[in-house]
């Protein structure tokens, strides 16, 4: 066993399961966070047995005592933070947005500056949420520094976080990297306004019609992919706040149901999008992303859903989707 210790909030979310089943395969010591006790999506990624042997623990973001003693017991060494409302819900009631996701990630930062000898990075979520979209910027492909330019509460909340991140490394020397996902897919993603393609592949495969809520070119990334990013990030831990968009494939979301179609030729017609166009940046560069962790490709979408696919189909077969 290694001897780093991960902290992972937002545990039970769809990149949170992912990353705990990363660490996990790379037999890394992690401890679960999060509000919501139901493993949904940790169970379609773990066998029984892997789930059982996990260490969770329920509580909320905003409870500096708990989070602290947590990074005590437990002699964390990295944090991962995801756990977060996503666009609808800070739509919604924004004032929960804010208490979530910015002060939410205010208090792990303030947990790990209270014991900055032993907590080496705090990796959070942040989005490709805080650009504006791609006709807003002059210079393309849009890099790492490019003003923010959020359209949604979310976004400003995630460009809030940003901002804080750096005056945390600024004032208290406090190492973090924020990484800034596209559209996620794969098997888990199940909220948020962009969860349509992950449920589209899910209704192919059971014969049922589905309606994606947006239509239009989309930055989307396999989850596993997403995951991969955060847990090689943590383990460098590079100086200074840093900030990176990612970059999984750009194609429209009519493309992504051709090839939902080609995977699933009975789910011809039962597929479809609505009119409203995604305004995310989508033409974002992740070459500083690939310069810390090293070069990589991320899975086109016929590959990553073709594994989307897979999985669905085994978990159908197993009784357990
Ligand atoms: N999924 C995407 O496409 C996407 C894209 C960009 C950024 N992100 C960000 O990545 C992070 C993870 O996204 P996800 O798709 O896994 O989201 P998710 O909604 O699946 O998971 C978020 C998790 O946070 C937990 N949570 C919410 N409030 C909490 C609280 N007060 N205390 C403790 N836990 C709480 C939820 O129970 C949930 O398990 C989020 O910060 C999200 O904003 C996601």
């Amino acid at each position: 066993m290694s001897e780093n210790r991960f902290l992972v909030t937002g545990a039970q979310g769809c990149i949170g399961s992912w990353v705990i089943k990363k660490l996990l395969d790379m037999r890394q010591e992690v401890v679960a966070f999060d509000i919501d006790t139901r493993p949904a999506r940790l169970s379609l990624l773990l066998a029984l047995q892997e789930l059982k042997g996990i260490r969770f623990v329920q509580g909320d973001i905003n409870d500096l005592d708990q989070i602290g003693n947590l990074l005590d017991r437990w002699a964390v060494t990295h944090v991962i933070h995801l756990a977060g409302l996503q666009t609808p819900e800070c739509r919604a009631q924004p004032i929960s947005g804010a208490v979530v996701n910015v002060v939410g990630t205010l208090t792990v930062f303030e947990a790990a500056k209270r014991r900055r000898d032993q907590v080496k990075c705090v990796l959070y979520a942040s989005s490709g949420a805080v650009l504006g979209s791609d006709e807003s910027y002059r210079v393309h492909p849009i890099r790492d520094d490019a003003p923010r330019r959020p359209g949604t509460h979310y976004g400003v909340f995630k460009a809030a976080v940003e901002e804080c991140a750096r005056i945390y490394w600024q004032e208290e020397g406090i190492r973090s990297v924020g990484l800034r996902p596209p559209v996620v897919y794969g098997v888990g993603r199940d909220r948020g306004l962009t969860s349509g393609i992950t449920l589209a592949i899910k209704a192919a495969l059971l014969g049922r019609s589905c309606e994606i809520a947006f239509g239009g070119p989309a930055n989307v990334e396999y989850a596993e992919d997403v995951a991969d990013s955060f847990t090689s990030c943590a383990l460098q831990a590079p100086e200074g706040a840093r900030v990176y968009n990612m970059l999984g494939e750009v194609l429209t979301v009519e493309e992504m149901i051709g090839v939902i179609q080609e995977l699933f030729p009975a789910a011809k017609g039962k597929i479809t999008c609505a009119q409203r166009v995604n305004t995310m940046a989508n033409d974002v560069s992740d070459a500083g992303l690939q310069e810390l962790i090293g070069p990589f490709r991320a899975l086109s979408f016929r590959e990553g859903a073709q594994r989307t696919a897979d999985l669905f189909r085994t978990l159908l077969e197993q009784g357990r989707l």
